[in-house]
């Protein structure tokens, strides 16, 4: 039987240090996007693919996250008292339940691998979600996540999301090592952390959205720092490909890397395009900058 997928752990401990100065006292993950901080995007996505359990594996200056997913208790009442019902909504409408959320410091800035290890006893014997809110798509019909867990109700095994890149930017990603394609699945039989790009098996690149299995925690355990001089969560995947079974997923809307500048930069303007009271302006606005 495949156990269904109702945690998800959001390593949000990094030190933002590719979006210094702005990240000197604001976390990477509470940059806005059009109108939402990078984690809310995330964070509504997992909802939206069923996720019930929410866990942030946080570091120091991070407490903007917990506050923005608590209870605002003087913004609400004031926006109550002034009838600003939409205002109101925006603030506390979508905040998970008093239970749902769980922070788990991670103490030491040592890498993606150790940031997921850190979680596993509010993960316990569960298939979980990984997602990064740096890696952003935009699909006004379905999440990511939810395409992910979609595909995962099927096959069952982890499945992390991929898409290609041009060949000057594998070293910038994980790469999978793909063995055969059945539509929108990659059967993998590797992956490398960020690879020089005459080593790269290939140019499908991972994207910040896993769905993998609790056994993943035991091989973290062993973690070693490798690439970059971190614990890489590549590393234990690849160590884990002999015992289960690890796909691929192509999936469907535009991918946006918010890690580098340019591609926050195009998510703002992605976003903005898509809602119905900027949209008109921020065009009228972009044709001043172009040609
Ligand atoms: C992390 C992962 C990498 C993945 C990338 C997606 O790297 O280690 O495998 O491709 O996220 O953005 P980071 O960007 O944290 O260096």
């Amino acid at each position: 039987m495949i156990k269904p997928v109702k945690k998800a752990v959001f390593p949000v401990g990094g030190l933002g240090t590719r979006f210094l100065p702005a990240t000197k006292a604001i976390p990477k993950e509470m940059l806005p996007v059009a109108t939402k901080p990078l984690i809310q995007y995330a964070f509504e996505e997992a909802v939206e693919a069923g996720i019930e359990e929410f866990i942030f594996v946080t570091g120091r200056n991070k407490s903007a996250i917990n506050n923005h997913f608590d209870h605002a208790f003087e913004l609400q009442s004031a926006l109550s008292k002034d009838d600003k019902t939409d205002i109101l909504s925006q603030v506390s409408d979508w905040t998970p339940k008093s239970g749902q959320i769980a922070f788990v410091p991670q103490r030491e800035p040592k890498g993606l691998g150790h940031a997921v290890w850190c979680a596993r006893n509010f993960v316990g014997n569960e298939p979980f979600a990984v997602l990064l809110a740096d890696e952003m798509v935009l699909n006004p019909k379905q999440g990511l996540l939810s395409q992910m867990v979609d595909a995962y109700d099927k096959t069952g095994g982890n499945i992390i999301a991929v898409a290609e890149v041009p060949e000057a930017d594998v070293s910038k990603y994980g790469i999978l090592d793909p063995q055969s394609t059945d539509g929108n699945l990659i059967k993998a039989k590797g992956m490398v952390e960020k690879p020089a790009p005459e080593n790269a098996p290939s140019n499908l690149s991972l994207t910040g959205r896993y769905i993998l299995q609790p056994e993943i925690m035991e091989h973290l355990a062993e973690g070693r720092a490798s690439s970059g001089g971190e614990i890489q969560l590549t590393d234990s995947m690849q160590k884990m490909l002999p015992s289960s079974d690890f796909y691929g997923f192509k999936f469907e809307g535009k991918r946006f890397d918010c890690g580098n500048r340019v591609g926050f930069l195009e998510a703002n303007i992605a976003y903005a395009l898509e809602r119905e009271d900027m949209a008109a302006r921020v065009k009228e606005m972009l044709k001043t900058y172009i040609g």
